[in-house]
């Protein structure tokens, strides 16, 4: 998967790409992401790349013409190349901005998302971005959750991590994606390791019996538990 991501704090991302497992994938060759400073695309001579709003009201807003031109450099450059195929077809990049307005992520989004071949991430500061922006060249919003940050990057690594991680061969054997936390609309079951007993509390004996069968009917019923109790609306699902 390729991801390109469009913002102006560009040095926000490299703490976060370039540890564990997205530095791995990006090694292997699983994941390809560019990062762009929207400020070299604005052709205003001081870089300028927001303005006061129309209407009046406070902040600033991101303005048109240097994400306009990020995208279409971005969309030209690779078609130059020959774009990504896929299924014997050129495929478009899905452009995505961050933003409290929009869709929910959940992990039945993520799935989605880590099915396509080319992301492009916008990541909005201040009061936003210009509203043409969003009908010309936004294929979707999404939204970390019920709060207002200052800016769209921590999302978009919040995004990044959560899709990366469902591409095929990006976890290695240390790291699984079975029986984790929401797959059949569960919580997963409690994990113990080393020591079987610390401060006096003792792992559940199942977990020590070697009877699988038990085992695996334990961690059923716990995740059932655990569900019931925290996240009785995912059961009902
Ligand atoms: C201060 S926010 C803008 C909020 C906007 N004025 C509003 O009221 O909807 C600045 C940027 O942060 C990002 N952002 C903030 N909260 C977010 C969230 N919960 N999920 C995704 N992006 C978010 C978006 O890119 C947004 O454009």
């Amino acid at each position: 998967m390729r991801i390109d991501i469009l913002t102006i704090f560009p040095r926000m991302f490299e703490a976060v790409l370039n540890e564990s497992i997205l530095k791995r994938a990006q090694k292997k060759g699983l994941l390809k992401i560019y990062v762009h400073n929207i400020r070299d695309y604005s052709l205003d001579k001081h870089k300028k790349i927001d303005d006061r709003p129309f209407g009046g009201g406070p902040g600033m807003v991101m303005r048109t013409e240097p994400i306009f031109r990020a995208i279409e450099q971005i969309k030209s450059k690779l078609s130059a190349k020959g774009g990504f195929a896929h299924g014997g077809k050129t495929k478009k990049p899905k452009i995505i901005l961050l933003s409290p307005q929009g869709e929910g992520l959940n992990q039945t989004l993520a799935k989605k998302l880590s099915k396509n071949k080319h992301l492009i991430l916008l990541c909005g500061h201040y009061e936003g971005i210009d509203e043409r922006v969003k009908k010309r060249l936004v294929d979707s919003e999404i939204s970390i959750g019920d709060y207002v940050l200052t800016g769209g990057e921590l999302p978009a690594m919040v995004l990044i991590d959560a899709v990366a991680r469902l591409i095929p061969g990006v976890l290695g054997r240390k790291e699984s994606l079975t029986d984790e936390t929401f797959q059949d609309n569960l919580l997963e079951y409690p994990q113990y390791t080393r020591p079987a007993i610390f401060k006096g509390m003792k792992v559940p004996t199942v977990l020590l019996s070697g009877n699988h069968k038990k085992i695996k009917e334990w961690r059923r019923q716990q995740a059932i538990r655990l569900t019931k109790q925290r996240r009785p609306e995912l059961l009902e699902e």
